[in-house]
């Protein structure tokens, strides 16, 4: 299914009312509901665990896409197995092992992803490609919500060509507003995260702004 689907950042949500928030976007019209775990190591910022996934899992009816910005992977994938992630991505720069850890994901029930960082080549990704559901570009370095578009274009290009018609979703993560997300569908990009350009404006409170973000990307 290759047609457009947005995946609020929950990064950029009220952190004392996660489980309304995510109740909140999926009625507003969310796809997927995005949630970035950071380890402090792997980039510089820590966020939140399995033990939060599994608590928002009651209140996400959708796909939990769970984007792994830590290191190392493979100790924590029976854990976000547990918590009820649908989506589990880890980065192909978060160690030397990254084809075990797809298998793995796998094998404990999930659907893999691969994201790269905007310094890495899409060739970097061409050898599990055979192992994953999605590729996740981020056009951000990773680690903060919020930041400016860095144009990849080229890259997600290039994984379109590469994937060919096997069944791989192409995600972009950073930065996508309504001025960026029609250059990274036109490039080939099918699920779109998006956090403060989603929950900018509205609160659980009042989550119809929520909507016309969703609408206006
Ligand atoms: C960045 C995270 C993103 C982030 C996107 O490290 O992986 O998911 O929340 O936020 P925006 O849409 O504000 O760039
Ligand atoms: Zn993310």
């Amino acid at each position: 299914d290759r047609s457009i689907k947005i995946a609020p950042s929950i990064l950029a949500a009220d952190f004392a009312a996660f489980g309304a928030e995510c109740e909140a976007a999926e009625a507003q019209g969310a796809d997927w509901i995005h949630v970035d775990v950071m380890d402090g190591h792997f980039v510089p910022n820590l966020t939140l665990g399995p033990a939060m996934c599994k608590a928002l899992r009651p209140h996400i009816k959708g796909v939990m896409d769970v984007h792994l910005m830590i290191a190392p992977v493979d100790p924590y994938i029976d854990a976000f197995a547990e918590a009820g992630a649908d989506v589990l991505t880890a980065h192909v720069e978060a160690g030397p092992h990254v084809h075990r850890t797809l298998q793995a994901i796998r094998a404990a029930g999930m659907r893999p992803g691969v994201a790269l960082n905007p310094g890495t080549p899409a060739e970097a990704v061409r050898d599990v490609l055979g192992l994953v559901d999605l590729v996740c570009v981020m056009t951000v370095n990773p680690g903060f919500g919020g930041q400016k578009f860095i144009d990849m274009g080229d890259k997600i290009r290039a994984l379109r060509e590469m994937i060919g018609d096997r069944e791989i979703h192409i995600e972009i993560d950073g930065g996508v507003d309504p001025k960026t997300a029609p250059l990274v569908a036109a490039a080939g990009a099918d699920v779109l995260v998006a956090g403060s350009a989603v929950f900018k404006g509205g609160s659980v409170a009042d989550p119809a702004p929520y909507g016309a973000n969703i609408r206006a990307i």
